[in-house]
């Protein structure tokens, strides 16, 4: 089989099922006799992966927007550098869960850090390095929500008058985010393909198939 490279990355709000379908991808392209290298973001390399303990674990401090969007970038540029773009030099086809289009869908969109200071950072940082194909995968924020578990979470914090608050906070955070993931997607169509991730795994999994074997020529 000849050598195609293609840089792959998969967005979308929480509990939209990312990651049984990155599973199901490698393995469908791995069995047709492709190198797949599947990462994740922030994450990917050893001080990526510091940087995303700092990012997503209660204790890891409390940082600002842009301190967030810079620590993302950070893990990025080494994350590029050091795995994507030799991977993809080989011939490799590279499977990101969440890329750039999560910090302007989280940290622009969700938490209002100005979208034109992310695309300078993006620029200076990557200098247009980006995704080939990119499935969105959208659900209602209740639906994803649920899914995770991050509702339950929320009910568990037994303190009655803040409860609604909470939840009412993180429902807005979570509906803004759906709805900057599809302005960027309806901006780039070319690039990005939309996934309707209330529909079974196993079409999910046939959409997703056939939009890359398109693109695999
Ligand atoms: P996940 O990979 O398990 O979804 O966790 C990563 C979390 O980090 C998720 O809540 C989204 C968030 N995140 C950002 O806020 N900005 C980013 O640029 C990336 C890559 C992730």
């Amino acid at each position: 089989m000849s050598k195609t490279s293609l840089f792959i990355t998969f967005e979308g709000g929480e509990g939209g099922g990312k990651t049984t379908q990155i599973n199901t991808l490698a393995k469908a392209l791995t069995d047709q006799g492709h190198k797949v290298v599947t990462t994740r973001e922030p994450g990917g390399t050893a001080e990526a992966e510091k940087i995303r303990n700092l990012l997503v674990q209660r204790e890891g401090g409390e940082w600002s927007p842009m301190a967030e969007c810079l620590l993302l970038f950070a893990a990025r540029s080494m994350h590029v550098e050091d795995i994507i773009k030799p991977a993809l030099n080989e011939g490799k086809i590279v499977i990101s869960d969440r890329f750039t289009d999560s910090t302007k869908a989280y940290q622009g969109y969700g938490y209002a850090l100005p979208m034109n200071k992310i695309k300078a950072i993006d620029k200076a940082v990557l200098d247009g390095f980006e995704p080939d194909l990119t499935f969105v995968f959208d659900i209602d924020p209740e639906e994803g929500l649920h899914r995770s578990g991050r509702r339950l979470a929320a009910e568990n914090l037994q303190i009655k008058q803040t409860e609604d608050r909470y939840e009412n906070l993180e429902m807005a955070f979570h509906k803004r985010l759906r709805e900057g993931y599809l302005e960027i997607a309806k901006k780039e169509p070319e690039r990005c393909h939309v996934i309707d991730a209330a529909g079974s795994i196993d079409d999910i999994a046939a959409e997703i198939a056939k939009v890359v074997q398109e693109r695999l020529g």
